[in-house]
């Protein structure tokens, strides 16, 4: 393994452009900004920044609505800014991966208001239209993801477009050769100027069902659920011809060498390892969202990683993510507590981590009244908790007016406790949350075993998880007390006898341990093997 890729060993950090750094006091986060702040990711040791969508948009879903697959929004600036990003990137070390939405575009892309202007136009089949059932009504019982029918009359041509999302996001036909041709272009614009790879937007809906049959009701189904949880989107989704498409995706970056291809995929764990593609040909990195959704016990966190372990392909790199712009902040899913254990949790499995931007200083969902929320989902389905606001709030920089996110208003609330949870007062705190993911970054850096080494699933004790990196001969154990009672009674495993502690998510301890160690209520350490 020692001939690993850079996005094998690396650690990506999300950002949100909107929100991260504003330069021009207009409210929202810009390009100059992520610029200006480069040297934090440098610091905090970080090596590839993902940001979500800077293209062109009506800004209907916040920039995933393309109007322009190949700009810049002017509200981040244009594209000389983006390659003074690029440069200064790759210039202190950092990658640059974009957003790639491919599934959709905006209503207001040439293409789609080329689409849509006559049944005749070349480019009507560059889009999903259909007549409408004999009723009149849409063409089958697709919903939107965001609520409600997922196509939308055109009455000037008498046929539906279908949209997986909002109805000013129509769904492309990627069985049409002419659109992966231009999107194919697209990947390449963005190579050429540079971009170490893609985060592909909900890949795994790319190709759908094509006869357009019903999707099947979900028996689980509860009321309160948002409104696409009625179906199994096994019709309008995840489709076995999906895979060519991300091969033909996959075979573009190759033409560029060391490039990195992500997808987002929200699926059960047997379904998702399938996005590795054929003979490893798809994604690199199909995005692991389990830790989203895990409920924070070591029983289930141990069963989750075995099971994700189990699956993946010979050869298949995993990778771990925390959060990200669609899922409530980590600290308010498990509280502030817990929050320092899911860093050591994220930092010392065996995979790619992704880290969403605020995260590293526990930054909580910002609750948004209903009358200010932004997010069009929130709005087509209020008061069931979907919104999205919450957790896209400006970064806390320092303790200066508006965190030292904007000069001007911010386009979102700031979290009330943003004078004291900020950058400034995490990196003078050594025992601080920023502090704890900084050692353990460099502890990843350090120690490739945390990078390259196997897992090995020791089990847990109680409310304690406890598994071992091994690589080359080195020994990493990483022991996580997701409890609330203290512990006194750690063995280490079998045939060892000495060890020591390298850190601990109190940032107190660097000792040897003999037999075996305590930990506090939700203390984890990192223990080399054999050390003493
Ligand atoms: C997934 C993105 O992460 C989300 O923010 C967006 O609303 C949908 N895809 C639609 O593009």
């Amino acid at each position: 393994m020692s001939e690993a890729q850079w996005w094998q060993k690396g650690i990506f950090y999300q950002v949100y452009p909107r929100s991260f750094q504003d330069t021009d006091g207009d409210g929202v986060g810009d390009l100059d900004g992520i610029r200006q702040r480069l040297p934090y990711l440098a610091d905090l040791g970080v090596d590839a920044v993902w940001i979500s969508p800077i293209y062109p948009s009506p800004m209907a879903d916040f920039g995933y609505d393309v109007a322009d697959y190949c700009g810049v929004h002017p509200i981040f600036g244009d594209l000389s800014a983006f390659d003074r990003l690029v440069a200064e990137a790759h210039g202190l070390g950092l990658k640059v991966v974009l957003d790639f939405v491919p599934n959709h575009s905006s209503a207001q892309h040439p293409w789609f208001l080329e689409s849509r202007s006559s049944r005749s136009n070349p480019k009507r089949d560059w889009y999903i239209w259909h007549d409408p059932a004999p009723d009149g009504g849409p063409p089958n019982n697709w919903i939107s993801n965001f609520g409600g029918p997922a196509w939308s009359l055109d009455p000037a041509s008498g046929q539906y477009y279908y949209h997986a999302f909002l109805r000013e996001q129509p769904d492309l036909n990627w069985r049409n050769p002419q659109v992966r041709a231009a999107m194919h272009e697209v990947l390449r614009f963005w190579l050429k100027r540079g971009v170490d790879g893609f985060r592909v937007d909900v890949i795994w809906h790319l190709m759908k069902d094509p006869q357009f049959r019903d999707d099947p009701l979900n028996p689980a189904y509860r009321p309160g659920e948002p409104e696409v949880a009625r179906l199994l989107q096994t019709r309008s989704t995840d489709q076995p011809d999906v895979h060519e498409i991300i091969a033909g995706l996959r075979a573009v970056l190759e033409e560029y060498g060391d490039r990195v291809l992500i997808g987002e995929i929200y699926l059960p764990v047997e379904r998702l390892v399938t996005y590795y593609g054929e003979n490893l040909g798809g994604a690199h990195l199909p995005f692991n969202f389990q830790l989203l959704h895990a409920s924070w016990g070591a029983p289930a966190l141990a069963r989750l990683i075995e099971e994700y372990e189990g699956a993946l392909p010979a050869g298949g790199w995993p990778n771990w993510v925390l959060g990200n712009h669609d899922r409530p902040r980590i600290a308010s899913r498990i509280g502030s507590e817990r929050a320092r254990l899911a860093a050591m949790l994220l930092l010392s499995l065996r995979g790619t981590p992704t880290m969403y931007y605020g995260d590293e200083i526990g930054m909580e969902n910002v609750p948004i009244p209903t009358d200010q929320a932004q997010d069009p989902w929130e709005k087509n389905e209020p008061g069931l908790g979907v919104g999205r606001d919450p957790e896209r709030t400006p970064m806390q920089w320092d303790g200066t007016a508006n965190a030292g996110f904007t000069t001007g208003r911010p386009w979102l609330p700031l979290a009330r406790d943003h004078a004291t949870r900020n950058v400034a007062a995490q990196s003078a705190d050594p025992h601080s949350l920023l502090t704890l993911y900084r050692r353990l970054i460099a502890l990843r850096r350090t120690r490739p075993t945390l990078q390259l080494g196997s897992y090995l699933a020791v089990g847990t004790a109680g409310d304690v998880l406890i598994f071992i990196r091994e690589w080359q001969g080195e020994r990493i154990l990483v022991a996580l007390n997701l409890g609330s009672d203290p512990r006194g009674d750690i063995a280490l495993p079998a045939g060892e006898t000495r060890g020591r502690i390298l850190i601990s998510t109190e940032l107190d301890r660097q000792e040897p341990v003999q037999g075996g160690f305590w930990l506090r209520p939700h203390e984890g350490v990192i223990v080399a093997l054999g050390e003493g």
